[in-house]
């Protein structure tokens, strides 16, 4: 059975992107040996309500069980409360170099350079591959923003084995074959992304099929009249890649049965794939959300038993750095 990590940060609400380029294979292919993390550490990194966080988190956790994780099969757990994410950090910090953690692209585009960024932005990645790392993690599912973080969590790992020993698996990251980097509706030359810079660009796991449906029909398309997908074409090529996503069918199909169609019935076809995809989905959050308890209940039993792993990784890991006990 391969081990597969993965998780989501509590900023913002989780939108389709997330859904596409991750949560919905991280459901469809869960199984025992399967971690998926709601990670709050990382929402730290930039400024932060704390009521929300917290809010934030069980809301998440929500939604991602309400995509169809189950708890008896995958473990599904918040990050804070196995406390050997922090503690792993640290070490790893003295295996991973300033030059390579600059080089993110990441964290140049949130700001890097300005003195006022936090440490734990730039620290970012570290704190990533520890969350893999632990769990000793082979595959990674994540969309086609987080390949450099993998990638730099293979090097950590890589090089702390190389110092040390052999101790981590080395992971790799993996892709859906479509919505690996679903765009903004509104600016299709940037990612979708949970910021509240553009609400019409993005829509939310939590927004109704009324609004899902203007949006996707309000969305900016290109010049021309052609359903197909180009580098000229970012609009219609990021449609494309969501009804992709949402039906499972090949953007070329799509492109063959789409020939000659016009944008506002092709917008309409998009618009009901992504409603009737997420129907079940809202319904199961709307029950999930009624019940805090059993989701609160849900994530302890998960962090017991993400612990257990973590535990076992770093006595070896403490070992072999020279500071067991
Ligand atoms: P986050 O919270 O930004 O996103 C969660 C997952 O959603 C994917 N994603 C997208 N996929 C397609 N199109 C988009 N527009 C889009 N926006 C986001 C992300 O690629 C991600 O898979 N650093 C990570 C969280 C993390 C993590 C980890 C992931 C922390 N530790 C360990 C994997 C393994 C992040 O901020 O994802």
């Amino acid at each position: 059975m391969t081990k597969v990590f993965s998780g989501v940060k509590p900023t913002g609400r989780p939108h389709i992107g997330n859904y596409f380029g991750a949560f919905t294979r991280w459901a469809s292919e869960q199984d025992t040996g399967h971690l998926y993390c709601v990670v709050d550490l990382h929402a730290m990194t930039v400024p932060y309500d704390p009521e929300e966080l917290r809010t934030r988190t069980h809301e998440l956790a929500a939604w991602l069980l309400a995509t169809g994780i189950d708890p008896d099969r995958a473990t599904l757990f918040v990050q804070s409360h196995v406390r050997e994410h922090a503690e792993a950090t640290w070490i790893l910090d003295c295996v991973a170099t300033m030059g390579e953690l600059g080089r993110m692209t990441q964290f140049k585009d949130k700001g890097g350079g300005r003195d006022s960024v936090s440490v734990g932005l730039f620290n970012y990645p570290v704190l990533m591959a520890a969350d893999i790392l632990l769990y000793h993690a082979e595959e990674v599912p994540v969309g086609a923003d987080q390949r450099q973080h993998v990638e730099l969590s293979r090097d950590i790992a890589q090089r702390f084995n190389h110092r040390f020993g052999e101790t981590f698996t080395l992971p790799k990251a993996t892709f859906p074959p479509a919505g690996a980097r679903i765009m903004d509706l509104q600016h299709p030359d940037r990612k979708m992304s949970k910021s509240d810079e553009s609400p019409q660009g993005t829509i939310d796991l939590a927004d109704d099929a009324d609004v899902t449906r203007k949006k996707i029909m309000r969305a900016v398309t290109d010049s021309g009249t052609e359903v197909r997908s180009g580098e000229d074409k970012p609009g219609v090529t990021n449609l494309l890649e969501l009804l992709s996503a949402a039906t499972g069918r090949t953007v070329a199909e799509l492109e063959a049965e789409l020939a000659g169609a016009r944008y506002g019935d092709f917008k309409k076809q998009v618009a009901e794939a992504v409603i009737e995809r997420l129907r079940p989905v809202r319904e199961r959050y709307a029950e999930l959300a009624a019940d805090p308890h059993a989701v609160a209940d849900t994530l302890a039993k998960g962090a017991e038993r993400a612990r257990q792993t973590a535990a076992a990784t770093m006595a070896d890991v403490r070992a072999r750095v020279g500071i067991s006990a």
